[in-house]
């Protein structure tokens, strides 16, 4: 089939190199000129793995292209994808659809009479309705999409489920077509109306917060009562209705879309008259903890951060990623710099992003260059390389063995043996 997929950020250009791997023509289209020539020429801008093979290998076939220009995508495609982004609006919660908007009335004028057009952004409930009524000559649907950074191409390729937001069983007929080789394999697919289709993902998201958010209050609780998070939610995790995925504690969610949805969630209930104010709770919650990583840093620092080395291990909302929208490793470190600390951030694959938001921060190209003659360490998004640091190494490197793991993934037993003082958010700290 021939498609489109407009918007190639995250989501579209993940998108269009998968539906190229199924067999597709395929077509992206973005207004960023640089975007486009560096995806034409099989340049990915952002780090994604396994997405800059998949887009080198298409464009080579050629199956894979990118353009600009909407009226050539409008006469190339049967189906057109919208995968532009749906930040938070500024001076509120709610989201900004204007991208979401423009890409569906660009698209529009130009698509032939009956054409598809699929949104799978994630918008306000009530929004696929309103595109279709505004857009009358053209066929709309809505299928939401649930990739996560870091695992992008094979959510895509091979995701939990697939939901089509139909009005007619021609559109599901060509979501079929479309996804054959995905349902063909057994994915499960659920067919639902505009509303519901849209509500699966921000429900979906909400929950996954609520999640995080609730074990990160049992964290507080621990902190409180002497408690162990960690092996408090190992043990509730073994009921398989709660289960063990999405209960590690630690400095709570960032990113594009955790925060902005949950927000925009309880915004637009708002507007239909049903309170999620949990969800503010959930948003209270997370935030809370990037306080309490400030706090332990002052605590550590014997009161007050001014003039202190602070080794700062991330910068990436999560690891696999480079990434920095929202990101609390970033967001902690830019306050205990406002506060006067010396920071120093190292990060695998997001330096460049972090020192372009932040350039104030010091930067390291190496972990070991960041803890040199650090009197604090905080390690605060979980990369695997941070796990692989050698603690007696690192302590012979900082100038005071002292760690703060934010992300509850580091070894206490083997920091604590090489001499360091081992603090985890939500864990006893040691005497
Ligand atoms: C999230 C959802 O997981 C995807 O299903 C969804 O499609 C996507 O948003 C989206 O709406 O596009 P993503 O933002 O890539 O995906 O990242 P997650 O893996 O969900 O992690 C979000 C944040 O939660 C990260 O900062 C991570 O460090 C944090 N987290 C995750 C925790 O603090 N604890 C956990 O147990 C899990």
């Amino acid at each position: 089939m021939r498609l489109t997929v407009i918007g190639t950020g995250y989501l579209g250009a993940t998108h269009a190199a998968c539906m190229a791997e199924l067999g597709h023509e395929v077509l992206g289209v973005d207004v960023d000129p640089d975007k486009v020539a560096a995806l034409q020429a099989g340049r990915v801008p952002f780090h994604e793995p396994g997405l800059p093979e998949l887009i080198a290998k298409h464009t080579a076939s050629g199956r894979l292209r990118f353009t600009t220009d909407y009226a050539a995508a409008g006469a190339f495609g049967e189906v057109h994808f919208v995968c532009v982004g749906t930040p938070q609006r500024k001076g509120s919660e709610g989201a900004d659809l204007t991208y979401v908007d423009a890409a569906f009335a660009a698209i529009a004028e130009h698509a032939a009479e009956g054409a598809l057009l699929v949104g799978k952004s994630t918008v306000p409930v009530g929004t696929a309705q309103r595109l279709a009524a505004a857009h009358e000559g053209v066929e709309v649907a809505w299928n939401p999409e649930f990739l996560r950074e870091g695992f992008a191409v094979e959510d895509t390729l091979r995701p939990d489920r697939l939901v089509f937001g139909v009005r007619s069983s021609h559109a599901e007929t060509i979501l079929r077509q479309v996804y054959a080789p995905v349902l063909d394999a057994g994915t499960p697919l659920v067919t639902a109306d505009f509303p519901t289709a849209e509500l699966v993902k921000t429900a979906a998201n909400a929950f996954l917060a609520t999640k995080i958010s609730f074990i990160n209050a049992m964290a507080e609780v621990c902190e409180a009562a002497g408690g162990d998070v960690g092996v408090l939610a190992e043990a509730i995790g073994y009921d398989d209705r709660i289960g063990r995925k999405f209960l590690r504690a630690g400095i709570g969610f960032g990113g594009g879309c955790l925060p902005k949805d949950i927000r925009a969630f309880a915004h637009r209930a708002g507007e239909l008259g049903v309170s999620l104010d949990f969800l503010r709770e959930v948003d209270a919650i997370n935030m809370r903890r990037r306080d309490k990583v400030v706090d332990v840093a002052r605590e550590l620092c014997g009161g007050s951060v001014l003039g202190a080395r602070i080794a700062v291990l991330g910068a990436a909302f999560k690891p696999d990623s480079d990434d920095i929208r929202d990101s609390p490793a970033l967001n902690v470190a830019a306050r205990l710099r406002l506060d006067g600390a010396d920071v120093t951030v190292y990060d695998p694959e997001a330096l460049d992003n972090a020192r372009k938001a932040f350039p104030l921060l010091g930067y390291a190209m190496s972990a070991e260059e960041a803890l040199q003659g650090a009197e604090l360490v905080l390690h605060l998004t979980e990369w695997p390389q941070f796990r692989e640091i050698d603690p007696e190494r690192a302590a012979q490197l900082v100038a005071r063995p002292v760690i703060v793991d934010g992300r509850g993934a580091l070894d206490a037993g083997s920091w604590t043996a090489a001499g360091w003082y081992f603090r985890a958010l939500g864990r006893p700290a040691p005497a």
